[in-house]
């Protein structure tokens, strides 16, 4: 028998939770070719017309099923690979080149699903939906990564973990000392202390009651139509000072996950240039280290199994609130 403590993953988390926006891949990899993804658990297509706005479908054509991402993009429509079937930037199908009646008869009955799309900071976001049929909330992105007097650059990753287990860990702020012990941000202060969780209307923080400022001492975690996480880190050199990052996981499958660290510094003039360019030379293989030893250790807690045999303390206040926080959410959103 399942023990009453043992805890899975909640079947609406499992591929992350619908009716947000998630930032899906980078801006500059979306080219002049339609990219085939896996997000959320579905497959999509996403492709730029020529006034270079950014589309995302289903990966599937109408006709047969075969991936739309294995066309291409011809006079602003996406053409199937396999038999030419074409699609508009809505999904509309307006050309099936073999056969003139189902042009004329079957093709205006047939659109591809869309996703609502935008791109903001580097990168492009989707509005994963429940009723594809409902419009988007406006989008909400960290205030940095749109501030001019911020400066910072996109790094990103797909590790073989649950995005619960990188939003977990984003949330635990007691493992940089043990975990990071040995790096050159993460290995000041002291390795016990007490948790405080606060609730805020966006979401909630998660900090260290003993001390600020001396290694990844906080968490903010923003939650509402978009989801993600701010903390920051101090930098000893380089120009010495805070480093901010900006958090965000996409679910790819079950037990894959796309995540982005956003590294940002309110920096100007010299200094600004000074860190963009130790972080070319220097600082983004040191913080490589880092996110590699979170990677190492998540694909290490093989998915929803961890929460099977766990035991939580104190210092893991930080990642009870953020499950509360999400079956709140899923509560709220369930048909009453
Ligand atoms: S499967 Fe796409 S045109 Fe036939
Ligand atoms: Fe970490």
């Amino acid at each position: 028998m399942k023990s009453p403590n043992a805890i899975e993953f909640e079947s609406e988390l499992k591929l992350g939770l619908r009716n947000m926006w998630y930032p899906i891949c980078q801006s500059a990899h979306v080219k002049d070719r339609p990219l085939g993804l896996r997000r959320l658990g579905s497959d999509i297509v996403v492709w730029r017309d020529s006034r270079g706005k950014v589309h995302t479908h289903d990966d599937r054509c109408l006709h047969r099923g075969a991936k739309l991402s294995l066309g291409r993009i011809l006079n602003d429509m996406l053409r199937c690979a396999y038999h030419g079937w074409c699609y508009d930037s809505s999904g509309q199908c307006i050309a099936i080149p073999t056969s003139h009646t189902a042009q004329v008869k079957l093709a205006p009955r047939l659109r591809l699903e869309s996703f609502e799309t935008q791109e903001r900071a580097g990168l492009v976001w989707v509005f994963f939906a429940e009723d594809r049929s409902a419009a988007a909330p406006p989008l909400v992105i960290p205030e940095e990564l749109e501030d001019p007097a911020y400066s910072g650059f996109i790094c990103e990753a797909e590790w073989k973990a649950s995005w619960m287990l990188i939003l977990e860990n984003l949330a635990d702020p007691m493992h940089g000392p043990f975990l990071h012990g040995q790096s050159l941000t993460l290995s000041r202060g002291t390795l016990e202390d007490e948790m405080r969780t606060t609730r805020h209307p966006d979401g909630f923080l998660v900090e260290r009651e003993g001390q600020r400022g001396v290694n990844f001492d906080w968490a903010e975690f923003y939650c509402r139509d978009s989801m993600w996480v701010r903390l920051d880190i101090p930098l000893p050199f380089g120009p010495k000072g805070i480093l901010r990052i900006l958090c965000f996981a996409t679910p790819i499958d079950e037990d894959r996950s796309l995540v982005y660290f956003l590294r940002y510094r309110n920096l100007s003039g010299w200094k600004r240039a000074y860190w963009r360019f130790l972080y070319k030379t220097f600082w983004e293989r040191q913080h490589s280290k880092v996110i590699d030893e979170d990677r190492r250790i998540l694909e290490s807690q093989r998915g929803a199994q961890c929460r099977i045999a766990e035991h939580l303390s104190n210092s893991d206040r930080g990642v009870t609130e953020l499950r509360k926080l999400l079956r709140e959410k899923i509560a709220c959103r369930a048909p009453q």
